[in-house]
């Protein structure tokens, strides 16, 4: 059976999803959907008392429609980052505290001057001056500047090096012989040039040139042979005025003046406050190896650029800084951790010119992106809160905190809050396998709010990851760990299940063979299976996973 969604407004944004990226986030119309669906089904229309769990919680979507049908709530999550992302969404915020600490930070950043380090000296700048440029005479503040970077030949052209990369096999090292071959006779070329040109040359076989120009590029960035220098191609400026930023122009040729400044500030600054430098590479107990996300990046610093890291440091500081007296001040504390937490990846390398925030599932970073004026980024994603938690009244959701309760713990824990027999539905939604690596991608958010990301537990499959046992034995998590643990964690949810009550899948795979396996652990664990369905994505959704998953199955199984 499939249930075709009827959807009041498709194109509307989900108000979760306009505050932060949630990768796999189930839209808030099909979570209601499903869950009504559920109610009308098995629990004569209303939710109303029932206990609801759902302990595979990520950013809340389920469990806020749940607690929005009248369910008392438990939501639970392996992740600490994601618990932080779901409460804070929904606690009561005091909105007088929250503007006031605001406009602390904004005349902070107004009036205070920061160390930084310039050309590895200390000097003190104001916030303002990272984006500061002069045109006729006159200050302006960049809010946005499109970077089309130079990439410079490094050392002399060799012919030698260019028969070596073309001797050797696979695609990649062809097309990094034919873009180091575009050097021959010059010293640089703007990216968007060297890519148009090797496209045109290189038509009749152009898809996989696409697909495989900026890995070539990173080959011999790697390689030493080339290097790549910021540059902008086009720059966004405005002025501060009353209490915001006002966008004033575009500028496409931009000045020399304007350029040779911006590119001096990048070459040369360096936040002296701290950010955060992890490495992207799992923990030693888990085999140390390298992100399967990090596309070519070794730290996280490198997913930034310099300018931008500065500015963020110096706003993590101010927040860090404001204080936290009581309660109040720490939820209205918290949620701008979460706006600061938000703006993170536009505030990255990862901000590509075709707009988007993190658009791709990992720590992906096109040449030619573009740089956002982290204040700018920060007040609108403000007002994006502020406005969230105005919809969130209208829609309903309002008292919806008072009954959920917050856990973080692996689901192969619950029974350690939950009792036995305790809940009436499950609603549970965990991983696909190996698509969506949650908790690597948590780990940029993770690092700044100084947590720790729990990889060990987390149930997912990648093939990077490998889990020491007890016994001194190296288990490989792949997709016969994740069928593993996904049968203990049924086993522990059919525990915590009333007899007779729901449990109810939410799972996607476009693979038989895995739908097959991943059913065999639901009745290994003592389910029975009442009927499967598919739900619709909405079609036009700009948010949440619908742009790779058209439809998702729901499992129902009784216990
Ligand atoms: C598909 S996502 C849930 C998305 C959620 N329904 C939403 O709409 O935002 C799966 C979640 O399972 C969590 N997870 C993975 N391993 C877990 C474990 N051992 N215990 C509890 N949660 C786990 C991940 O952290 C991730 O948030």
């Amino acid at each position: 059976m499939t249930i075709e969604l009827q959807y009041p407004d498709i194109n509307s944004k989900d108000a979760f999803q306009s505050v932060i990226r949630f990768w796999g986030r189930v839209p808030s119309i099909v979570a209601s959907q499903i869950l009504r669906t559920l109610a009308d089904k098995y629990f004569d229309g209303s939710l109303n008392g029932r206990i609801v769990l759902d302990p595979f919680g990520g950013s809340g979507s389920l469990i806020f429609e749940a607690a929005r049908l009248g369910a008392d709530c438990i939501y639970s999550d392996v992740n600490p980052v994601f618990t932080f992302i779901a409460s804070t969404l929904v606690k009561p915020v005091k909105e007088e505290i929250l503007k006031r600490f605001f406009e602390v930070l904004r005349q902070r950043l107004l009036s205070k001057r920061y160390p930084v380090y310039l050309s590895e000296k200390l000097v003190h700048i104001s916030y303002w001056d990272l984006y500061s440029i002069r045109i006729e005479g006159e200050e302006f503040f960049v809010y946005k500047t499109v970077v089309d970077p130079i990439i410079f030949l490094r050392g002399e052209w060799s012919e030698r090096t260019y028969r070596d990369l073309l001797s050797r096999s696979g695609f990649v090292y062809k097309l990094a012989a034919t873009i180091y071959y575009k050097f021959k006779d010059r010293r640089e070329y703007r990216y968007s040039r060297l890519r148009e040109e090797v496209l045109r040359e290189n038509s009749d076989k152009l898809s996989s040139v696409k697909l495989n120009f900026t890995k070539a590029l990173r080959l011999l960035e790697r390689l030493g042979l080339l290097f790549t220098k910021f540059y902008p191609s086009a720059v966004f400026y405005g002025k501060l005025e009353g209490d915001g930023f006002r966008v004033l122009e575009r500028i496409c040729e931009v000045p020399f003046a304007v350029m040779r400044h911006l590119v001096d500030l990048e070459e040369r600054i360096r936040p002296s406050f701290w950010y955060p430098n992890n490495e992207l590479r799992y923990p030693p107990d888990l085999g140390g190896r390298v992100f399967r996300k990090a596309d070519a990046h070794a730290r996280l610093s490198e997913l930034f650029t310099r300018r931008n890291l500065t500015a963020l440091s110096i706003l993590w500081h101010e927040i860090c800084n404001l204080p936290e007296r009581n309660y109040d001040e720490k939820c209205a504390k918290d949620a701008l951790k979460l706006c600061f937490i938000a703006i993170l990846a536009s505030a990255s390398r990862m901000q590509h010119r075709k707009g988007g925030s993190w658009a791709v599932k990992s720590y992906w970073t096109p040449y030619d992106f573009v740089e956002y004026n982290v204040w700018y980024l920060f007040e609108r994603k403000f007002k994006a809160f502020l406005d969230f938690k105005k919809r969130m009244e209208e829609e309903g959701y309002r008292e919806l905190w008072r009954r959920v309760s917050f856990y973080t713990l692996d689901v192969l824990e619950i029974d350690r809050v939950v009792p036995r027999g305790y809940v009436d539905v499950i609603i549970a939604h965990p991983p696909y396998y190996a698509s969506i690596q949650y908790g690597e991608l948590s780990f940029l958010w993770a690092a700044w709010l100084g947590v720790r990301v729990p990889f060990e537990r987390e149930i997912i499959s990648n093939s990077q990851q490998a889990v020491i046992l007890s016994d001194g034995k190296v288990v490989p998590k792949d997709d016969s760990y994740f069928e593993e643990r996904m049968r203990e964690a049924f086993v522990k949810l059919h525990e915590v299940l009333k007899d007779g009550g729901i449990l109810c899948i939410i799972f996607n795979s476009r693979s038989r063979r895995r739908k097959e396996r991943f059913i065999r652990c639901i009745r290994d664990a003592g389910f029975e299976i009442v009927e499967t369905y598919r739900c619709q994505q909405p079609r036009n959704y700009r948010y949440g996973i619908s742009k790779f998953i058209k439809e998702n199955l729901v499992i129902v199984c009784e216990k």
